[in-house]
């Protein structure tokens, strides 16, 4: 069976891949590397022995996206991550995010429409609630305002769909990502930010190997149990593998509604100074960093409940802070040694 993956060429799709080939998925995948190379793509060959054809194609264009789905019309589904991600930059230009996250939307929906592809899997975010106070956070959870631009192509995004899939013979699924980390234990694949990451564990892995010369901790004196923000962070294996279950599911036509929604959390709140201690002790580095001011737009806590994804997908999220953590230092290690070595 062949599923179609936009967005292969980055962080979660390139690791969403490596799953599906080990789940006994064919996979092609079409990505514009606006954010990215086929770096990973090698890495992918490395680790499942086979080789991953990637369409460069703008998803925006959708005279070149019509072209990839009428060569691959047998496809069982589309799992669709493409998308620009990057906060900050959503808010210093929010049209470039609406037009690419949406556009490319719009166009995947016209061809699976057109080529009457029956599952598609879209990558959601935990920053469609906005800035609840209601945790865990549940499915239900009212969405709050968007923070962002990026955040409103998301909850735009799932409404699209919702509404597209009300009408259509298509059964989706939305996936409401909380903060993945990590990378593959083979440290083949991983993250691999452009420019200065805003991101925490980037942060963490790129100032304890030297190209950040510190860390600020974004706030610590929040009413949390050591004064700095909550998250929760999972492993992005984790992540990956609730892709394949959710488009198994589908596939199995074991979905109740058109468009179902789940959270993909751990469930466990974690601190920024917890994420840092986790980190100097599986890596013995200590992390040069200081407390500092509140970051704007910060939600001081948010964490899943992940029930419904465990109960209805079968899907148990199992690597822990630590291992999010070694995992995604032993990626910025080999990412060292790769240039040391060229
Ligand atoms: P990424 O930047 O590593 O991967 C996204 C890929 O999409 C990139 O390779 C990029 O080149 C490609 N792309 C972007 N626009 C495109 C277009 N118009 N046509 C073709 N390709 C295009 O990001 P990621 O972390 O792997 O995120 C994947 C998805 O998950 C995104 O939709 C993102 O919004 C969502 N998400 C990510 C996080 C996170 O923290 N990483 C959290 C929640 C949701
Ligand atoms: C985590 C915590 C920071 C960097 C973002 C997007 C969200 C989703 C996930 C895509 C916060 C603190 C960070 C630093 C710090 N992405 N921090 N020092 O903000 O929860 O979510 O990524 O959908 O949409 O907004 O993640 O990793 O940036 O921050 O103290 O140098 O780490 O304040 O408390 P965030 P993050």
């Amino acid at each position: 069976m062949k599923v179609l993956v936009t967005g292969g060429c980055g962080y979660i799709g390139s690791h969403t891949i490596v799953d599906l080939i080990n789940n006994g998925f064919d996979v092609v995948s079409v990505d514009s590397n606006i954010r990215s190379s086929t770096q990973l793509l090698d890495g992918i060959e490395k680790i499942t022995g086979k080789k991953v054809r990637n369409y460069k194609v703008d998803l925006c264009n959708l005279e070149d996206t019509h072209a990839v789905f009428h060569e691959n019309r047998d496809i069982v589904g589309v799992i669709h991550f493409a998308a620009l991600k990057t906060v900050p930059e959503s808010v210093a230009d929010p049209l470039f995010y609406f037009h690419n996250n949406l556009t490319s939307l719009i166009n995947v929906l016209k061809c699976v429409k057109e080529f009457n592809i029956p599952n598609l899997v879209f990558s959601s975010s935990c920053s469609v609630y906005g800035n609840t106070t209601a945790l865990p956070v549940v499915e239900e959870t009212p969405l709050g305002e968007a923070q962002s631009p990026y955040a409103r192509t998301k909850q735009m995004g799932e409404k699209i769909i919702e509404d597209y899939s009300r009408v259509n013979d298509t059964q989706s699924i939305l996936l409401r990502y909380f903060n993945p980390v990590g990378a593959h234990p083979s440290a083949l694949i991983g993250e691999l930010p452009l420019g200065r990451p805003d991101n925490l564990v980037p942060v963490i892995t790129q100032t304890a190997i030297g190209k950040i010369p510190k860390l600020t901790v974004f706030g610590h004196d929040y009413d949390t149990r050591d004064g700095s923000c909550i998250r929760d962070y999972i492993h992005v294996l984790d992540i990956a593998n609730a892709h394949t279950k959710a488009l198994q599911y589908l596939i199995d036509q074991k979905n109740k509604s058109n468009c179902e929604v789940f959270n993909l959390g751990t469930g466990n709140g974690v601190t920024v100074l917890e994420a840092i201690k986790a980190f100097e002790k599986i890596s013995g580095v200590k992390l040069n960093y200081e407390l500092g001011p509140r970051r704007p737009g910060d939600v001081i806590a948010i964490y899943a409940n992940n029930t419904r994804a465990k109960q209805v997908l079968g899907w148990e999220p199992a690597i822990g802070i630590e291992d999010m953590m070694r995992t995604a230092w032993q990626w910025e290690v080999a990412l060292r040694d790769r240039v040391l070595s060229n």
